[in-house]
C-alpha cells in the first residue's frame, strides 16, 4: 500500500466553473484519485478556492460587489457543483482560511530568511490617469511570443507562457485604456534564477511526463530564468509578513500553489494528527501529482518546484499530467472572457454520469478538443446508453426476470471462456492506463469491454436458449453478470454514481466503495436475488434553447405613466407617484429627490418592475418600483422613448410571481454601451451582441452570463442621462 498526494489546480472565485475546466483539470484527478484507493492505496487530494488577486478584484469591479462578497460566492457555488460532480477531495477549502494565510505567510517568510527573496527595485506601469500601479491584469498588451492581443501583464492565456509587464507591446491600463508610464518601486523578488541547474537535474528523469508538458517547461527554461517579483500593489490578498512591505500583498499565484502544502497541514489537523502531512510531504517515496490545464504548466513545473526546492525538504511534483484546453464548438474557454457554459447549468441539464463520460472520452489529454453539443448527445446516446447501458440493462433483466436470482453456472464452453478471459484482459488494460493518467484510453478499453458483452450475449442469444436448454442458458447468464460485475466495478473511477447504482442492482447488500480493483474480478454470489432493473443510463435530447429565458421570466417590466407626484410626507428624500401600469394604477414610492423635480417627473414614461414585493416606506405602501441607473452621483432613469402605451412589457419579462427584494437583488441588471466590438459593459469588457453604436441600452445578465437587452417592441429602452456603461440598475 502506498501513499500518493494529488493537487488540483485552485479555480479562481470569480466565476463559476466551466466545462471546460471539469475536462481539463477537475474530473481527471477525481478519476485518479478513485482509482487509487480503489488500489487500497492511501490518498491525499486538496484543493480549493482561488480568491485574491487580480482575477478578482477586476471582476468584482464588473459586479459592483466587493472583492471578499464575490469570492466567497464564487467559492460556495463552486464547490456545490464540484461535489455535485462528484469530486471527492480529501479537503476544499479556500486561500481565505486561516491556515492557508498563516502557514502560506510563514513559507514567505522562511524564503526570505534563508535569501531566496529579496528586495529589489523594479519599473512598473503606472496609469497616471488613475493614479496607480498596475499589477498584473490591470495591464493589458500585445504577447512578444505568440502576438496575443490580450495578454496580462502575468502571463499570456494564449500560449500560456509568464510575462512581466514591461514584456507586452502596445500596454494598456484595463480601467481607463491610457498607455502607463514606467515608473521606479521597491518590490520583493523570488530568486528564481537560482533554480535554472537544479530544475534541469529534476527534469532529467521526467521523460514519462506527457510530451506537452514537457516541451513547455524546457522551452522556458532554454530560455533562461529571470528573477520574480512575488510582491504586489494590490489591497486584496495576504500581507507581507516582511518588515517595510506591509502596504503590499503576497503575489496571488504565489501564495495559491503554497495551498497544496497548507492544505494538507490543515487536513492533518482535522485528522487530529498535525505531523501528519509529513507522511505526504517529507516521504520521498510518496508520489505527488498534479492536475491542471495547460495555462498553468509553468506554475506548477518549474515555479512552484523550485520554491519547494527554496525551501528544502519538501516532495516535488512526481507528475503533471496537465490537460490541453476543451473548447465549446471551437472557441476557447475562458470564464474570465465571457463564454460561459457553468458546470452547474449543465449539471442541472444532463445527468452527472453522461457529463463525466462525455468529458473522458473526449479528454483534451495530448490536443485541444471541442466540446459539441450534437457530440455529445451523439456518444451519450449510441456508447453510454446503447452499449453499456443496454448490455447491463438487457442482461439484468432477462435473468431477473427468467431466473429471479443470479443462475448456477454449467459446463463453460469455449466462447463462455472467452468471454469471461475478456473481462481480464480489458480489466488490466484500463488499470494500466489509469495509472499513467490516460484517462481517455481507460475509459475506451471499458467500454470495449461492454461491447463484447453484448457481442457475446447476441452469439448466445439465451432468448432462445432458453426455450430449449435453461441450464445452458443459466451459464451464459451468469457469464453475463460477471461482466456486468466488473463493468461495474471498472467503471467506478469514471462513472461513480452509476457504478454504485449497478452494484446495487446486482444485489449487493453493501456499497461498491468497499470493493477494490482487484474485485472486478472475483466471482459473483450465485444465487443473490435480482429485482428487475431500472434503466442505468437515459437518452437525451438537446432542448437548450428554452430554458435560457427563465430568470427574465422573473419579472414582470413594464412601460408606466407617471400621473402625479407629490413629496413623501414622512421623509425629505422620497417622493409618492401615481402611475398608470396598464391594467391598473398603482402608487410607488421613489428615491429620486435631488435628482429629478416633482415637475419633471410628471408625464414621464417610466419603466416599471410590477411583480417586486411590496413594501411600506414611512407609512406608505409602494406597489412595484421604478428602474434606474446609478453611477456615482448620477442617478437617471430608464424611459421609453418609443411612446408605447402605459402596460407595454419589456421583452421577455411576463406576469410572474411575486419577487422577494432579496432575489431581485440577487439579479444582475447593468447600462452597457453599443460599440463597435459589441456592447461595452467595463472599461475594456465587452459582450458579443450587436446594439446602435453609440447608445446606452439597459441589460439582464442571466446566471451564465448570458445578456438580454431590455426592449419595448423593437426599440431599445434608453436612459435619461448619460452614465458610465457598466452602471448598476437598481
Ligand atoms: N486559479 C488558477 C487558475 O484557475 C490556478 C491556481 S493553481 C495553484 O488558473 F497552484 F495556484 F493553486
Ligand atoms: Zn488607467
Amino acid at each position: 500500500m502506498a501513499k500518493i498526494f494529488i493537487g488540483v489546480a485552485w479555480p479562481y472565485s470569480n466565476g463559476v466553473i466551466h466545462i471546460g475546466g471539469v475536462a481539463g483539470c477537475y474530473l481527471p484527478p477525481d478519476i485518479f484519485a478513485r482509482f487509487q484507493r480503489m488500489k487500497g492505496n492511501e490518498v491525499l487530494m486538496v484543493s480549493g478556492s482561488d480568491m485574491h488577486g487580480t482575477p478578482t478584484t477586476i471582476k468584482a469591479d464588473e459586479e459592483g460587489v466587493t472583492p471578499v462578497d464575490l469570492a466567497n460566492k464564487y467559492h460556495e457555488l463552486n464547490w456545490k457543483s464540484l461535489q455535485k460532480l462528484g469530486s471527492s477531495y480529501s479537503l476544499f477549502l479556500s486561500t481565505e482560511d486561516p491556515t492557508h494565510k498563516e502557514v502560506a505567510r510563514d513559507m514567505f517568510k522562511k524564503l526570505y530568511e534563508k535569501g531566496h527573496i529579496y528586495e529589489k527595485k523594479m519599473v512598473l506601469p503606472f496609469c497616471e490617469e488613475c493614479g496607480k500601479y498596475l499589477p498584473d491584469r490591470y495591464v493589458e498588451g500585445t504577447c512578444p511570443h505568440c502576438g496575443y492581443d490580450a495578454a496580462r501583464g502575468d502571463n499570456c492565456d494564449e500560449c500560456g507562457k509568464l510575462l512581466d509587464p514591461e514584456d507586452l507591446i502596445d500596454p494598456r491600463c484595463l480601467n481607463c485604456g491610457e498607455t502607463p508610464v514606467m515608473k521606479e518601486r521597491t518590490h520583493l523578488f523570488f530568486r528564481l534564477s537560482a533554480f535554472e541547474r537544479p530544475l534541469w537535474e529534476y527534469l532529467k528523469d521526467k521523460e514519462f511526463w506527457r510530451t506537452p508538458v514537457i516541451k513547455a517547461t524546457e522551452a522556458w527554461l532554454e530560455g533562461g530564468l529571470r528573477d520574480r517579483p512575488v510582491s504586489r500593489d494590490i489591497d486584496w490578498g495576504i500581507d507581507i509578513p516582511i518588515e517595510g512591505h506591509e502596504d503590499k500583498k503576497i503575489y496571488v499565484w504565489f501564495e495559491a500553489f503554497m495551498g497544496y502544502f497548507t492544505m494538507s497541514v490543515e487536513w492533518a489537523k482535522r485528522q487530529g494528527e498535525p505531523d501528519k502531512w509529513k507522511e505526504y510531504w517529507q516521504d520521498p517515496d510518496v508520489r505527488h501529482y498534479y492536475f491542471l490545464g495547460k495555462d498553468n504548466v509553468l506554475f506548477h513545473t518549474i515555479f512552484w518546484p523550485a520554491v519547494l526546492l527554496a525551501h528544502g525538504d519538501l516532495n516535488l511534483p512526481y507528475n503533471v499530467p496537465a490537460n490541453q484546453f476543451m473548447r465549446i464548438e471551437g472557441e476557447k474557454f475562458s470564464k474570465s472572457r465571457g463564454i460561459s457554459l457553468s458546470l452547474d447549468d449543465l449539471l442541472d441539464k444532463f445527468p452527472v454520469d453522461s457529463l463525466r463520460y462525455y468529458l473522458t472520452v473526449n479528454m483534451p489529454e495530448i490536443r485541444d478538443a471541442d466540446f459539441g453539443w450534437a457530440d455529445f448527445i451523439a456518444k451519450n446516446n449510441g456508447e453510454l446508453v446503447a452499449t453499456y447501458g443496454n448490455f447491463v440493462h438487457r442482461a439484468l433483466s432477462f435473468t431477473a426476470k427468467n431466473y429471479g436470482e443470479i443462475p448456477k453456472p454449467g459446463d463453460l464452453e469455449e466462447v463462455d471462456k472467452k468471454a469471461l478471459a475478456k473481462i481480464e484482459e480489458q480489466w488490466k488494460k484500463v488499470g494500466d492506463h489509469l495509472e499513467v493518467c490516460e484517462f481517455k484510453a481507460g475509459i475506451k478499453s471499458l467500454m470495449e469491454l461492454a461491447r463484447s458483452g453484448n457481442q457475446y450475449m447476441d452469439t448466445k442469444a439465451p432468448w432462445s436458449q432458453i426455450k430449449e436448454d435453461r441450464e445452458a442458458c443459466g451459464t451464459t447468464l451468469y457469464v453475463c453478470l460477471r461482466i456486468v460485475q466488473a463493468l461495474s466495478t471498472m467503471a467506478y473511477p469514471f462513472l461513480p454514481h452509476s457504478s454504485g447504482r449497478l452494484w446495487k442492482m446486482l444485489g449487493n447488500e453493501d456499497t461498491i466503495e468497499e470493493h477494490g480493483w482487484e474485485d472486478a474480478l472475483e466471482d459473483v454470489a450465485v444465487g443473490t436475488k435480482l429485482t428487475r432493473p431500472v434503466p442505468l443510463f437515459e437518452k437525451l435530447e438537446l432542448e437548450l434553447e428554452e430554458e435560457e429565458e427563465e430568470e427574465t421570466n422573473m419579472m414582470d417590466i413594464r412601460v408606466a405613466k407617471v400621473l402625479s407626484v407629490e413629496d413623501h410626507p414622512n421623509a425629505d428624500k422620497l417622493q409618492v407617484m401615481r402611475i398608470d401600469i396598464g391594467t391598473e394604477e398603482r402608487t410607488i414610492v421613489s428615491g429620486l429627490k435631488g435628482h429629478y423635480e416633482n415637475e419633471e417627473l410628471d408625464g414621464m414614461n417610466i419603466i416599471v418592475l410590477c411583480n417586486l414585493q411590496p413594501a411600506k416606506l414611512r407609512g406608505i405602501e409602494s406597489r412595484g418600483m421604478l428602474l434606474a441607473a446609478e453611477d456615482g452621483d448620477v442617478v437617471s432613469l430608464l424611459v421609453d422613448g418609443s411612446g408605447a402605451e402605459p402596460g407595454t412589457r419589456v421583452m421577455g419579462t411576463e406576469d410572474a410571481p411575486i419577487l422577494q427584494f432579496e432575489e431581485f437583488k440577487k439579479l444582475r441588471l447593468r447600462i452597457g454601451l453599443g460599440t463597435k466590438k459589441g456592447v461595452q459593459v467595463a472599461p475594456n469588457h465587452f459582450i458579443d451582441l450587436e446594439t446602435p453604436e453609440g447608445k446606452l441600452v439597459a441589460m439582464f445578465f442571466s446566471g451564465d452570463d448570458k445578456v438580454f437587452p431590455f426592449k419595448v417592441g423593437d426599440a431599445y429602452v434608453s436612459l435619461d442621462k448619460e452614465v458610465a456603461p457598466g452602471s448598476k440598475i437598481t
